[in-house]
C-alpha cells in the first residue's frame, strides 16, 4: 500500500488547477443510461472513483471511449463519450458496487429506462448505517416493486415508473440524484420536496435538461420534473470541484502561503469562503479562479456547523479542523450530516492537535504547532486533512493507506510539490 511522506512547515506559493467535481462526475456518468444516444462528458477528473463508475457502466454494456487531457490550460480534465444502446445488463454486481457507494446511482436510470434493476447494496453498508432507504422508498412511491434479496436491491417497474410527489424527510444528495434521473423518464410529473441543492445536484439537473429533460426549480429545494418518453445525447462539462477548491484554500491558510486556484469559482464555495474569511483568510476572485492567502492578522478560531448546501459542507469538516487546530483561540465544529465523521481526530491528536469530541461536536483548542508523526488515513476527507496537517507541521509525517486520497484528489502530490511542498509518494 502506498504511503505519502511530507516534510512540513513550508509555505505553499503558486497556482493549482482544480479539476471537475468527483461528486458531480459520478451521477453524470450514470445518467448516460437514460438515453440510447451518446452523452459526451468533459472536464472529468482522473480519479479512482470515476474509473470505478466507468468500469461499472462498461460491465453493464455501455460503450465508452475516452480522450485524455482535453481541458487545456493546465487542466487535465478528460472527455468520455458514453453510449448506452444495444444489450444493456441491469445487474450491478457486488464486486463493483462494494468499491464505491455511489454505484447506487445506476438504480434510478436503469429502472426508469429498462423497468428492472438489480443493484448490490452499497459495500460494507448494511441498511441502517448510511442507508439508501430514502432512495428506495421514493422509487417505490413512483411504482417500483422493491425487494432486498441476498444483499441485492431487486427493483421492478413492469408498467414503467409514474410521476409522484416525493417528500424527502432529510436532505439526501444521492437520493435526489437517483430520483431526478428516474423522474426524467417517468410517466407524468414528479415533484421532489426538500431536494438537495448541492451544486453537483444542479449540475446533474442541467445535464439532464441538455439531454431533453423538463425540470423546473433547478438549484432550489423543490424540483418539478415532467417525464419524457426518451432523452437524447448531449455534450456537458463537469462543474469544478468545490471540495478540492476548499481543501487547497485551507492548504494556503495553514502554511501561510499564497495560492491561486484556477478553473474554479467563488460562487461554488460561498459558505466555505465565508467561514475561512471569518477566521482570517483572504480570498479574492481572480481571472478564472480565486487567490487565497492568510490575512495579516493571522488565523483565529470560528465555530462551524456542517449542513446541507448552501451550508458548510461535511466534506470540508476534517480540513477545517486542521485549520482550527493551528488557529488562535478555541472553536467548536459540529457535524450534523454523518454520525461517525470524526475519525481523523485521533490521528490529528497524534500530531499534537488539542481536540475533544462530545457527541456530534468537537472542541478544538487552537494555537498548537503540529508535529510530524506516523498517521493512518481512514477515509477520503480524513486523509486530506492529514495531508494538510502534515504540510503545516514541523518535521516529517508519514501517511499510510493513501489509496483513499486517490479516490478524490487528482495528482495531489504533483500539485502540492509544484507549489513548494516537500511531499513524496512511496510505492510499496
Ligand atoms: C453525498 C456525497 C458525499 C457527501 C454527502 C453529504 C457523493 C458521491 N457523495 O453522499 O461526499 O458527504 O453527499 O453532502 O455525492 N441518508 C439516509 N437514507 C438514505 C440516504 C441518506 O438516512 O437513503 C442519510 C445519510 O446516512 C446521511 C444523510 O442522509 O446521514 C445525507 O446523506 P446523502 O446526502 O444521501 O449522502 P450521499 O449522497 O451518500
Amino acid at each position: 500500500m502506498d504511503r505519502i511522506v511530507i516534510r512540513g512547515a513550508k509555505s505553499l506559493n503558486g497556482t493549482i488547477y482544480i479539476g471537475g467535481a468527483k461528486n458531480a462526475a459520478l451521477p453524470l456518468l450514470a445518467s448516460c443510461l437514460l438515453s440510447e444516444q451518446t452523452l459526451t462528458l468533459s472536464n472529468l477528473p482522473h480519479l479512482v472513483d470515476v474509473s470505478s463508475m466507468a468500469h461499472l457502466l462498461a460491465e453493464l454494456g455501455v460503450s465508452i471511449s475516452m480522450n485524455g487531457n482535453a481541458g487545456g490550460g493546465g487542466n487535465m480534465g478528460r472527455v468520455f463519450e458514453l453510449t448506452a444502446c444495444g444489450n444493456i445488463h441491469t445487474t450491478a454486481p457486488y464486486e463493483l458496487v462494494r468499491k464505491m457507494r455511489a454505484s447506487i446511482l445506476v438504480l434510478g436510470p436503469l429502472l426508469a429506462r429498462y423497468g428492472v434493476a438489480r443493484v448490490s447494496l452499497p459495500g460494507g453498508c448494511a441498511i441502517g448505517t448510511r442507508p439508501v432507504d430514502l432512495h428506495l422508498k421514493a422509487l417505490a412511491q413512483m411504482g417500483a416493486e422493491i425487494d432486498l434479496t441476498d444483499g441485492y436491491i431487486e427493483a421492478k417497474a413492469p408498467n414503467g415508473l409514474k410521476g409522484a410527489h416525493i417528500v424527502f424527510p432529510t436532505v439526501t444528495v444521492g437520493g435526489t440524484e437517483n430520483l431526478l434521473m428516474a423522474a426524467a423518464l417517468a410517466d407524468g410529473k414528479t415533484i421532489i420536496t426538500n431536494a438537495a441543492r448541492e451544486p453537483e445536484v444542479t449540475d446533474l439537473a442541467q445535464c439532464l435538461v441538455a439531454m431533453g429533460a423538463k425540470i423546473e426549480g433547478i438549484g432550489t429545494d423543490t424540483l418539478n420534473i415532467i417525464g419524457q418518453r426518451e432523452l437524447h445525447g448531449a455534450d456537458y462539462s463537469v462543474v469544478p470541484d468545490r471540495i478540492e477548491t476548499g481543501s487547497y484554500a485551507v492548504a494556503a491558510a495553514v502554511t501561510d502561503g499564497d495560492l491561486t486556484l484556477k478553473g474554479t469559482r467563488l460562487n461554488l464555495i460561498e459558505s466555505i469562503a465565508g467561514i475561512l474569511r471569518q477566521s482570517g483568510v483572504s480570498i479574492v476572485e481572480v481571472d478564472d479562479g480565486i487567490r487565497v492567502r492568510r490575512a495579516s492578522e493571522g488565523i483565529s478560531g470560528v465555530d462551524v456547523m456542517t449542513e446541507p448546501f448552501p451550508g458548510f459542507p461535511t466534506d470540508m469538516q476534517a480540513q477545517m479542523m486542521v485549520l482550527m487546530s493551528v488557529a488562535r483561540g478555541a472553536s467548536m465544529i459540529t457535524e450534523t450530516i454523518f454520525e461517525n465523521r470524526f475519525m481523523h481526530v485521533p490521528e490529528l491528536s497524534r500530531m499534537g492537535a488539542d481536540i475533544n469530541v462530545h457527541g456530534s461536536s468537537a472542541i478544538i483548542r487552537g494555537g498548537v504547532k503540529l508535529k510530524g508523526a506516523q498517521v493512518m488515513a481512514t477515509d477520503l476527507r480524513a486523509s486530506v486533512s492529514l495531508v494538510l496537517a502534515a504540510l503545516s507541521a514541523d518535521g516529517e509525517t508519514e501517511i499510510n493507506r493513501v489509496y483513499h486520497l486517490d479516490r478524490g484528489y487528482e495528482r495531489l502530490e504533483e500539485k502540492l510539490a509544484a507549489c513548494g511542498a516537500d511531499i513524496v509518494r512511496i510505492k510499496d
